[in-house]
């Protein structure tokens, strides 16, 4: 099984606004935590695309390992 590349052991902290993102899911993109393409080289995984509503700090999972993708959900602690 093909496992997601964890690229930090703990949530990206960003101050979102409102506006659609795409999530790197792959771990791959240099433009952490955000889809800058590489994915397509494996084709294995693809971005998650999201609207975010309003603005304000959120936490994106960082170890691409979460359980409610794009969100960090505590997993990384476990890992
Ligand atoms: S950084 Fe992945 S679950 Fe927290």
């Amino acid at each position: 099984m093909t496992m997601k590349k964890t690229v930090q052991n703990s949530p990206y902290i960003i101050k979102g606004e409102k506006k659609k993102y795409a999530w790197c899911a792959c771990g791959d993109s240099s433009n952490q935590p955000f889809c800058d393409g590489s994915h397509m080289k494996s084709e294995k995984f693809s971005p998650v695309i999201f609207e975010n509503e309003k603005e304000g700090t959120i936490a994106l999972c960082g170890c691409k390992q979460t359980g409610n993708p794009p969100f960090c959900d505590g997993t990384h602690s476990s890992l």
